[in-house]
């Protein structure tokens, strides 16, 4: 069986949910305190054992590129003035193996993920979205690669969701659970209203696919709003091999919206130990007037 060694990371949305702060810079910039978001993707993939990660980029996300690059003034100003520390942490994002595509027209996360074709060649992949931050003991790209190792299938992450939000993610039809949290799927179902929902079970922005998805992607017509969405690719893929899905059981943290946003600061502010305590005794005197 072939390893999984790449992960592929779409970031050519527009980002229109934080508009204005994303007029001129990348939604996968904005910090949890004080990280862009999309090093937390990077740095699962790498705790994950991926070895080549494809960033699919599109118009104005060139400060993703600069993030991933050594910056030689900025390297040199820390190390004279003796920021040891500071300086680790600019050098740490420099050692990573990035590449670059841009997606030329945003038309929709199928087609973003199509544009990896070459750099994924013929090899299991995982596609790793910037919206979700995930916790858990293990990452959960490892648990999926660990699942991929066990069945040889394509897997992709699912989560239980409040029913009335399933418009905002692909939803799964689960057939049987097959082992602990390991599930046959009949369908996946893009953003279905709740009336329509066939579960609660939502697609949660991790996915392992086999290279096969390229030929459907190739041929995807636009689905919902009119994208080329990659959830009816893997609803087409199942139809001639499995695709599972796996119920995450950690924590999630939902970035790509404007309150998980805020939400995702604080809790990681309340952990980040140059702030954590000022912060939580900050809050405790603020809920003390709600
Ligand atoms: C995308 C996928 C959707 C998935 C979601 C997870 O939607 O199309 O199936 O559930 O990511 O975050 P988006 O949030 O890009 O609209």
């Amino acid at each position: 069986m072939k390893k999984v060694r790449k992960a592929v990371i779409p970031a050519a949305g527009l980002g229109t949910r934080f508009l204005p702060a994303t007029k001129a810079i990348a939604k996968e910039m904005l910090p949890i305190v004080d990280k862009p978001t999309i090093q937390f993707i990077v740095e699962e993939a790498i705790a994950s054992g991926i070895e080549d990660i494809l960033v699919i980029t599109g118009k104005g996300k060139r400060p993703i590129e600069d993030h991933f690059d050594a910056n030689m003034e900025l390297e040199q100003n820390l190390s004279s003035k003796g920021k040891l520390e500071l300086l680790q942490l600019v050098e740490e994002t420099t050692d990573i193996n990035l590449h670059f595509v841009r997606q030329k027209r945003p038309l929709g996360l199928g087609h973003a993920v199509l544009q990896a074709k070459a750099f994924v060649g013929n090899e299991p992949f995982v596609v790793m979205l910037g919206d979700d931050l995930m916790e858990d003991e293990i990452p959960l790209t490892q648990q999926l690669i660990n699942n991929f190792e066990k069945t040889g299938s394509s897997t992709l992450a699912v989560m239980d969701v409040p029913h009335e939000e399933t418009s905002r993610y692909g939803i799964i039809n689960p057939e049987s659970e097959i082992s602990k949290g390991l599930y046959n799927v009949s369908d996946f179902v893009e953003k279905p209203n709740p009336e329509e929902a066939p579960s609660d079970l939502a697609i949660i922005g991790r996915y392992l696919l086999k290279p096969e998805i390229f030929e459907i992607l190739e041929n995807q017509e636009p689905g919902t709003g009119g994208e080329i969405q990659l959830t009816d690719a893997i609803n087409t893929l199942n139809n001639t091999q499995r695709v599972f899905a796996h119920q995450f059981t950690g924590k999630r943290y939902d970035v790509g919206d404007k309150l998980g946003f805020v939400k995702t600061n604080i809790e990681f502010g309340l952990k980040h130990p140059e702030i954590s305590g000022e912060l939580k005794d900050y809050l405790k005197d603020l809920a003390k007037d709600l």
